[in-house]
């Protein structure tokens, strides 16, 4: 058994509406439908569990009514943080062993080749997380004396940016949490995604790297609002998502361009 784990818990605080990002519409469907969607059509998908925001899980329960999304089973409320909501998940999922894909709800252009290379690699691995290059610098800041300075540059070749989904076996992730909650220093310096706290509490165990996508990216501020919209209009035009730098030429050439001012 498969399970997809949509984490949907948060309330946007950095896009700042007063309902949960994920219920902002991007194409014409909330951003929870697209991936709820993208789930319920994976073949390797069983069934899928839904942590909501408190409040929301009415609208969710809704949606899935209206879409026929019929993978979902449980719709459950989010926790304090996303670990908790993880937590409450791994709660809703019982005992039984399977494999877990956990995902972030409010990444709603993930492609169905990530979820397929995530399944085959479980069956070789217990823990799988999808990741891509960084083509940012990345540094690491220390408080200085008048604001931040540079304490290390890391090696950009060897750094990724996580993405999700995050894939488990069942008892493994079940396992690093348990350890987590029992810690007291875990409240005080918590982990920001399921990797972390495997990596931390079972730190003998590989976690493999699927490559990931930078059309997998995550709505966090304002601004992907506006990007993800233009994906999804490229991938209605050309689907799948253009590769190549004339594709997406040729795909915008394809769309009717609104000019306003002047
Ligand atoms: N998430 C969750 N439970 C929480 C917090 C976050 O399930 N208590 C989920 C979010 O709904 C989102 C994913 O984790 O799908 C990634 O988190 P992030 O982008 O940080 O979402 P928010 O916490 O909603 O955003 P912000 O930090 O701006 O408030």
């Amino acid at each position: 058994r498969t399970v997809g784990v949509v984490l949907a818990g948060g309330i946007g605080q950095r896009v700042g509406l007063n309902t949960p990002k994920q219920l902002l519409k991007i194409a014409g469907r909330t951003i929870i439908e697209h991936t709820l969607s993208i789930f319920n059509g994976a073949p390797e998908i069983d069934e899928i569990v839904v942590l909501m925001a408190p409040g929301f899980t009415a609208e969710v329960e809704q949606i899935v009514k209206r879409c026929g999304f019929h993978k979902v089973s449980k719709v459950v409320e989010g926790g304090a943080s996303r670990t908790e909501s993880t937590w409450r998940a791994l709660q809703a999922l019982g005992t039984e062993e399977c494999d877990v894909l956990l995902h972030d709800a409010v990444r709603p252009l993930l492609e169905p080749r990530i979820i397929s290379e995530c399944v085959e690699a479980l069956k070789t691995y217990s823990a799988v997380d999808v990741a891509i290059p960084s083509s940012d610098t990345v540094v690491v800041a220390v408080p200085g004396p008048r604001g931040e300075i540079i304490r290390d540059i890391p090696d950009r070749s060897r750094l990724r940016r996580g993405q999700t989904p995050q894939c488990f076996r069942l008892s493994v992730i079940r396992e690093a949490y348990e350890r987590a909650f029992a810690d007291p220093d875990f409240e005080r310096q918590p982990a920001t995604d399921d990797c972390g706290v495997v990596l931390r509490y079972l730190p003998d165990v590989p976690i493999y790297i699927v490559p990931g996508s930078e059309h997998n990216m995550k709505v966090t501020h304002p601004v992907d609002v506006y990007i993800a919209d233009k994906l999804f209009q490229l991938s209605s035009n050309t689907a799948p998502l253009p590769a190549s730098p004339a594709a997406y030429q040729r795909a915008l050439m394809g769309r009717t361009v609104v000019v306003f001012g002047g």
